[in-house]
């Protein structure tokens, strides 16, 4: 299949249209969407990436009165964070409208739904005149793009069309709150972090683990690179090693000569912004092993544990 990579909103939404897919800009990642009510176009976002069937799609939409059409009952808890947080990084799960097909909710009788700030995002969406559902536009079990040339690399010529637009502002996947309970429960961290969720509720909470996976996706191996990824404390850090195809990202400067590929960040929002475009820039280099150093779990540090956790467990 032949790939049109296109700068062209207008070209990018005359394929949703036609029941195609199309990769676009996020202000999160990159993503691959398609019209949310269709079925046959769904299914093929799935074949594209490899991805198993009973991992549900977030549904994306322009404006918030489209929320309503897709949900059932928008909650009291859910209309707090939309307010405060639409358009954004972030996802709110809640339970869905029969229009909405189970193939796009793995069965599910939830949605989740978010509207991004990205405008590239917002007018594809309106261009459409259909929500679009979409992951992150990268192979399953491969590192989120952030840009479109990781697009380019995970899926030329398997999908009809990519919609370039500039890197991906927070580079990490949107938080994902589930609201569908009296309190907000966030399922996936991301860039809207537990603190400030706390601030519109204080009951608001971070679900870590749940035997039962309430979010399908989290079961499944994520954002993983090729190389090994190794999560060092300060500590650890300190160990000199000389060994070549070793990689280090982080914040401390202090160790970054002991590396051969280093990236430092000046803040952890500078370290999520980069760490998946890190990853990929090591497996292209043909890094064995990448150093990821801890960082505490507040703000934005919760959802970069949670992916080099996810990362460093093969
Ligand atoms: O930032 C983002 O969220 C990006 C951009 C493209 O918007 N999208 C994204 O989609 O990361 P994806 O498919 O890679 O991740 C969606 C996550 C998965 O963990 C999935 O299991 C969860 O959201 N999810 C989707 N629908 C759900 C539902 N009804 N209940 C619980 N979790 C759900
Ligand atoms: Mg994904």
């Amino acid at each position: 299949m032949q790939t049109t990579i296109t700068n062209s909103v207008k070209i990018a939404a005359d394929f949703i249209k036609k029941g195609e897919v199309t990769a676009f800009p996020t202000e999160t990642v990159y993503g691959i969407g398609a019209n949310a009510y269709d079925e046959t176009a769904i299914h093929k976002i799935f074949k594209a990436k490899g991805r198993p069937a009973d991992n549900p799609l977030i549904v994306h939409v322009a404006r918030k009165a489209d929320i309503a059409v897709l949900a059932e009952h928008i909650t009291p808890s859910a209309k707090k964070i939309i307010k405060a947080f639409f358009p954004g990084p972030v996802t709110v799960i809640l339970k869905k409208n029969e229009i909405v097909p189970d193939v796009v909710t793995g069965g599910l009788d939830t949605i989740a739904i978010r509207m991004p700030a990205s405008k590239i995002a917002r007018e594809l969406i309106k261009l459409s005149g259909v929500p679009i559902a979409a992951p992150s536009a990268n192979l399953s079990g491969s590192p989120s793009p952030t840009n479109f040339i990781h697009v380019l690399r995970d899926m030329r010529n398997k999908i009809p069309c990519v919609l370039v637009g500039p890197a991906a502002r927070y580079g990490l996947e949107s938080t994902v709150i589930d609201c569908t309970g009296k309190y907000p429960v966030i399922l996936r961290p991301g860039s809207i972090t537990l603190e400030q969720l706390k601030k519109l509720d204080k009951n608001a909470s971070y679900q870590k683990r749940s035997g039962k996976a309430k979010s399908p996706g989290l079961k499944y191996k994520h954002y993983a690179p090729k190389a090994i990824v190794k999560i060092i404390t300060n500590y650890e850090l300190g160990i000199r090693n000389k060994k070549t195809e070793k990689a280090f990202i982080g914040l401390n400067k202090k160790y970054a000569m002991s590396y051969e590929v280093v990236k430092i960040c000046k803040t952890p929002e500078e370290y999520a912004k980069n760490l998946f475009s890190f990853f990929r820039e090591c497996d292209d280099k043909g890094i064995k092993t990448i150093y990821c150093e801890k960082v505490s779990e507040k703000g934005i540090g919760l959802a970069i544990m949670n992916r080099l956790q996810k990362a460093s467990t093969k």
